[in-house]
C-alpha cells in the first residue's frame, strides 16, 4: 500500500528506546524506499535541542544502530533533513503551541494532516501527554475527511488495572480506539508472527494441539545481562510488569489461542482476547503455590536502586488456562535478568505413548516428543523425538529435526520496530494490543504482585538460571 504522507512525531527522543530502536527503524523504512515523498520526523523532550543538534543524535544513533549500511550522501543528507525537534515541558500546557505550531508549519501535501504520535516516554507521563495534546487539538476524533491521527504507546501500558484504565479514559478523549496502537515489539518478531502460521497453516499439529495429547508448555524469556542503566525504571516496574505482563502473556496468548475466525484484526484479537480471559486467575494461596520470584545478587548496588529493594528481576509462574482445549495443562513461564543465557522459547511437550518398551529408562522423559519454536537468538522450530540408538541395544535417544529461518529463506526478516511502525502508518492493528487484552493481563498480574507484596524475593547468583526455588512450581504441578 502507498502511504500518506505523514508526520511522525516522537515523545521521549532522547530515551533509550528511540536511540536503539525508533531512529534506526525510520531509517530503515526511508532507507528501503517505504516512506512516501513527503514525511516528517519530530523529535520532542525536554533537552534544549535545536533541529541541528536533534539531526546530529540521529545520525549518532543511526550509525551506532541501524543495521543497514548508510545510503549514499544525498539520500541520506536528505533523510536528515527531514528531521525537527522540539522542546517540550510535558507537565505544561502552553509549551504544546510549539509543537502545534511546528506540525502545521510547512505541513503541506498532506504532512500535517496525518500523524503518528508516539510515546516513547515513562508509563507516569503518558496520561499528561495526553491530555495536553487533546486539549493543543492535536487529537482527534473528528476529522477533515482523509485526515488522521494515530497513537502509539509503549508498554508497561499503565502500571496496573487502575492505572491503565485511567490512562485509556485518558487517551479515548483525544482519540478512538481504532486510533490507538499500544505497542509490545514481541509482536513484532518474525518468529513470532510464525506462530499462528505454524499453528494455523500445517494440518498435522493442530489436531494435538491441546489438553488430550500435551503435557505441558514452557515459556522462557531469559537474558543474561541485568538491568543495564535502566535501575529507576527497574525500581518502579520490576520483570513481572517488565515482561511477564506484555511479551510473556502475548507469546502464552499465541501459543494457545483458538483459532481465528478469519485474518482480520479484530478476529485475530477477539481469540487474543478471550484466551487471557480463561487463565486462571491467581488467588493468594494459588500465587504463593505457583510463582517464585527472584532477585540477582548484586541488584542492590546497581544505580539509582535502593539498597533494601525487593524489586523482582526473575519470576517463574505456572499458570492453567481453564478452558476446554487447555484444562489441566501447566504452562509454565520463566524470565529473568542475569541468567544463564539470553534465549527465548517455547517448548510444547507431549504426553508419553502408553507403554514405553525401550529404555534407558521405564517413562519416556528424556525422548518425550516436544515442538521447540525459539524466537531467539536462533530463529528455529525444532520437534524432537526418539530415535535408536546405533548399535547392538534398543535404546532411546532424543533427536531434533529443526527448520531455521535463515537456512530455509533467503529473504531479509524485518525489525519489529520496523514492521510495527509500517503497520501503525497502514492502519493495521492486528499486532497490536487491544485494550481489553491489556486489562486481562493486568487483572492477572496486579493479583500476583498482591500476594507477594514487599515480600523478599528469593536471591540468585548471576548467570544461573534463577533461585533455586523455582524449581517446586515444576514439581507441584
Ligand atoms: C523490553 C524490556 O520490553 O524488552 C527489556 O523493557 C527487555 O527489559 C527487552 O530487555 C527485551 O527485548 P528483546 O527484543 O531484546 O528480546
Amino acid at each position: 500500500t502507498r502511504l500518506d504522507n505523514f508526520t511522525l512525531i516522537i515523545f521521549g527522543a532522547s530515551s533509550d528506546l528511540a536511540a536503539r530502536k525508533l531512529f534506526p527503524s525510520v531509517y530503515e523504512l526511508a532507507a528501503w524506499g517505504h516512506l512516501p515523498d513527503r514525511y516528517r520526523v519530530i523529535g520532542v523532550g525536554r533537552s534544549n535541542l535545536s533541529d541541528e543538534d536533534f539531526r546530529g543524535l540521529v545520525h549518532e544513533k543511526i550509525t551506532l544502530f541501524a543495521s543497514n549500511p548508510l545510503q549514499d550522501g544525498e539520500q541520506y543528507k536528505a533523510f536528515l533533513s527531514r528531521l525537527f525537534y522540539v522542546q517540550l515541558d510535558f507537565d505544561d500546557s502552553a509549551s504544546y503551541q510549539a509543537l502545534y505550531r511546528k506540525i502545521m508549519e510547512s505541513g503541506d501535501e498532506g504532512m500535517s494532516g496525518h500523524l503518528l504520535f508516539y510515546l516513547s516516554t515513562p508509563p507516569l507521563l503518558a496520561p499528561v501527554i495526553v491530555k495536553n495534546l487533546a486539549a493543543a487539538d492535536l487529537g482527534g476524533k473528528v476529522l477533515p475527511a482523509g485526515d488522521w491521527r494515530k497513537i502509539i504507546v509503549e508498554k508497561p501500558y499503565g502500571q496496573n488495572l487502575q492505572t491503565a484504565l485511567e490512562l485509556n479514559r485518558i487517551i479515548g478523549e483525544g482519540f478512538r480506539e481504532d486510533q490507538i496502537f499500544r505497542i509490545d515489539h514481541y509482536l513484532g518478531k518474525e518468529p513470532v508472527q510464525n506462530i499462528m502460521v505454524f499453528r494455523f497453516s500445517n494440518g498435522i499439529f493442530e489436531p494435538l494441539w491441546n489438553r488430550h495429547f500435551i503435557q505441558s508448555v514452557e515459556i522462557t524469556i531469559a537474558e543474561d545481562f541485568g538491568i543495564r542503566s535502566r535501575g529507576a525504571f527497574y525500581e518502579q516496574a520490576g520483570l513481572v510488569r517488565d515482561i511477564i505482563q506484555n511479551h510473556g502473556l502475548q507469546l502464552l496468548a499465541a501459543i494457545a489461542m483458538e483459532p481465528p475466525v478469519d485474518l482480520s484484526s479484530a478476529s485475530v484479537r477477539d481469540e487474543k482476547s478471550k484466551l487471557l480471559r480463561s487463565i486462571r486467575p491467581f488467588t493468594r494461596e494459588s500465587a504463593i503455590a505457583s510463582v517464585v520470584l527472584g532477585q540477582y545478587d548484586g541488584y542492590r548496588s546497581e544505580q539509582n536502586v535502593a539498597r533494601d529493594s525487593t524489586v523482582e528481576t526473575f519470576a517463574a509462574i505456572r499458570f492453567f488456562i481453564d478452558n476446554w482445549r487447555w484444562k489441566g495443562v501447566p504452562f509454565y513461564m520463566k524470565a529473568g535478568k542475569n541468567l544463564a543465557e539470553t534465549v527465548t522459547e517455547m517448548v510444547i511437550t507431549f504426553k508419553c505413548p502408553p507403554q514405553n518398551f525401550f529404555g534407558p529408562s521405564e517413562s519416556c522423559g528424556i525422548t518425550a516428543n516436544q515442538v521447540i519454536l525459539r524466537i531467539q537468538p536462533e530463529e528455529t522450530i525444532a520437534i524432537r523425538f526418539g530415535a535408536k540408538r546405533p548399535g547392538e541395544e534398543m535404546i532411546t535417544d532424543p533427536v531434533y529435526m529443526t527448520f531455521d529461518y535463515k537456512k530455509s529463506f533467503t529473504e531479509k526478516g524485518v525489525t519489529p520496530y520496523h514492521r510495527l511502525l509500517l503497520d501503525a502508518l497502514t492502519g493495521d492493528q492486528m499486532n497490536f494490543i487491544r485494550q481489553d487484552s491489556v486489562e486481562s493481563s493486568w487483572a492477572l498480574v496486579d493479583a500476583l504482585r498482591d500476594a507477594f507484596h514487599g515480600a523478599e524475593p528469593a536471591p540468585y547468583a548471576i548467570h544461573s538460571w534463577g533461585p533455586e526455588d523455582a524449581l517446586r512450581i515444576y514439581r507441584e504441578a
